[in-house]
């Protein structure tokens, strides 16, 4: 399977930064083989970005959209909007999760706006700290994903990303262990196979958390990982087309 990188500028750069830091970046980055390169800007940042972008190099994704087409929702940004500008969107970010509230079933009607709007979600799921002292682990990623891909059908799964990202490793420099992504990567693949049959397609998984230049190679060796979801790091040139060339082949 092809890579995929996903850069998650989060809140950085407004449409004049960001596309001086396209810029910068793309001199830095070889035409990568093998890999499927997504920037995900903020979203006022994302239509200039759609016409400047090397198309053949990157594809563009939102951060986050909403799940009505339109309507009052004041500060909102629907899924139909983005439709024909972006070809991914994160979605259940844990920072959405946690600091504006997002639970499952908002989630949840989230992935079907943008499957609807021939958007790919990549949905994250993750356990805090506390859930994983308290070994609920897999609880926690078995709920995201049982009530996360609710309203996803068996033939949409060739058009879902899933993210695994354990919150106390977003930002903290905290990366979590290959081989315990290992077993949270296999939770994964083996719930997706038990909530939509045996012979599913196979359904991406990114690893995040703290990815840097130095440890992108050891994640994107551990079974069934396709690539990372970077934050920090993504809006570092630098660092970034050293990711990405660690994932080219
Ligand atoms: P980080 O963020 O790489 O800065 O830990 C990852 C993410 O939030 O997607």
């Amino acid at each position: 399977m092809k890579k995929l990188i996903v850069g998650n500028w989060k809140e950085h750069f407004n449409p004049g930064t960001a596309s001086a830091y396209y810029h910068k970046l793309n001199k830095l980055v070889e035409k990568a083989s093998n890999v499927t390169v997504v920037l995900c800007p903020p979203t006022l940042d994302i239509y200039a970005l759609s016409h400047e972008l090397d198309g053949a190099k990157y594809k563009l994704g939102a951060q986050n959209l909403y799940y009505e087409n339109e309507g009052p929702y004041t500060g909102e940004t629907s899924a139909a909007m983005l439709k024909g500008m972006v070809d991914y969107s994160i979605i259940g970010h844990s920072e959405r999760r946690h600091k504006f509230g997002e639970d499952n079933l908002m989630i949840a009607k989230k992935v079907g706006a943008a499957l609807r709007n021939n958007i790919k979600p990549i949905l994250c799921v993750g356990e805090t700290l506390m859930d994983r002292d308290e070994e609920l682990t897999s609880r926690v990623i078995v709920d995201q994903l049982t009530v996360g891909l609710h309203f996803v059908a068996k033939a949409d799964l060739d058009d879902m990303v899933i993210a695994y990202e354990p919150v106390w490793a977003i930002g903290t420099g905290d990366f979590a262990r290959p081989d315990d992504v290992a077993k949270v990567a296999k939770l994964i693949h083996n719930t997706v196979q038990e909530l939509f049959g045996d012979e599913s397609p196979e359904v991406p998984i990114l690893y995040g958390g703290s990815v840097e230049p130095d440890n992108a190679k050891a994640f994107l060796d551990v079974g069934y990982i396709d690539g990372l979801l970077v934050g920090g790091a993504s809006v570092n040139a630098e660092k970034f087309a050293r990711i990405i060339a660690s994932a080219s082949t």
